[in-house]
């Protein structure tokens, strides 16, 4: 399925996203153990080989950027893996050290493109293969993956949810992840409210197609404003942590929190 709709973002938010004081919390570093796809090149002993040396008529951040995009070992492996983003090392990890996905599994991808997770995603529960599921979501538009059924759609749209659940054919889902990010402002208050806000609105969405024992995944900002999100997670799933990959760029604020053990919904 390759569903279109107009990307028309709304400042509407399903969660909302509320200020809250800042929260130095549990980490686990992650160590990869390459469940399928090998192990995670060392991020923190990275040298610059490749310097960028003409920066005529680009911004430096750009210049930095080019440079740390040449320079960076999951780049290459993405590219040579055939993985579509960097981004894939990041799950891969996490789920080599928690054991997430596992062969038929139902998993729903939110803010997907461009797909590297979906790819991840869909070889482990071998939903290439005809097993399980994986459903994927993007605001952007994502080329077509073996195994992914693809909507094209504003996840903070009112539709969106019914849309999911429409793909999902009636079938509960073991993960619920979430990857997504809106741009930076380069405001970190900002950057950190909107983060929440659709973490937030990942969880609601969790808490309603998740089976009892699923997961549920979403990237935050460290130092953020998370909460009232980790107070949710707290009262419907069994256990929660904060994960940060190897894959993750130290120098990034990003971070996941993992909600483990769904307890079901309550009626
Ligand atoms: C870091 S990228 C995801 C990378 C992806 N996990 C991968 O492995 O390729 C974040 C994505 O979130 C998407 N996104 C941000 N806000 C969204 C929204 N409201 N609805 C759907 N997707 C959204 C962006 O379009 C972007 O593709």
């Amino acid at each position: 399925m390759n569903k279109k709709k107009s990307p028309s973002r709304t400042n509407k938010s399903r969660g909302s996203a509320k200020k809250t004081a800042s929260s130095k919390k549990q980490e686990t570093k992650i160590q990869s153990s390459g469940k399928n796809q090998g192990g995670s090149p060392a991020q923190g002993k990275r040298n610059l080989k490749v310097k960028v040396k003409s920066a005529r008529g680009r911004k430096l951040s750009s210049t930095m950027w080019l440079q740390r995009q040449l320079n960076d070992p999951y780049v290459k492996r993405a590219k040579d893996e055939g993985l579509r983003a960097r981004a894939a090392f990041k799950l891969t990890e996490m789920d080599d050290q928690f054991d997430l996905i596992k062969p038929g599994m139902v998993i729903v991808d939110l803010g997907a493109a461009p797909g590297g997770w979906s790819q991840v995603a869909a070889k482990r529960a071998k939903s290439e293969e005809g097993k399980g599921q994986v459903v994927a979501i993007d605001i952007s538009e994502m080329e077509p993956i073996p195994g992914v059924d693809i909507i094209h759609m504003d996840f903070m749209e009112d539709e969106a949810p019914d849309e999911l659940k429409k793909a999902l054919k009636g079938n509960a889902a073991d993960i619920v992840m979430s990857d997504m990010a809106a741009p930076s402002t380069g405001h970190k208050q900002t950057d950190h409210l909107r983060i929440i806000g659709l973490a937030e609105a990942a969880l609601d969405f969790a808490i309603e197609v998740l089976k009892p024992e699923g997961a549920f995944l979403a990237k935050v900002l460290q130092g953020g404003t998370e909460h009232e999100l980790l107070a949710l997670m707290k009262k419907h799933f069994k256990k929660t942590r904060h994960v940060k990959p190897d894959a993750s760029r130290a120098d990034s604020s990003e971070l996941y929190v993992m909600a483990t053990g769904f307890k079901g919904r309550k009626s």
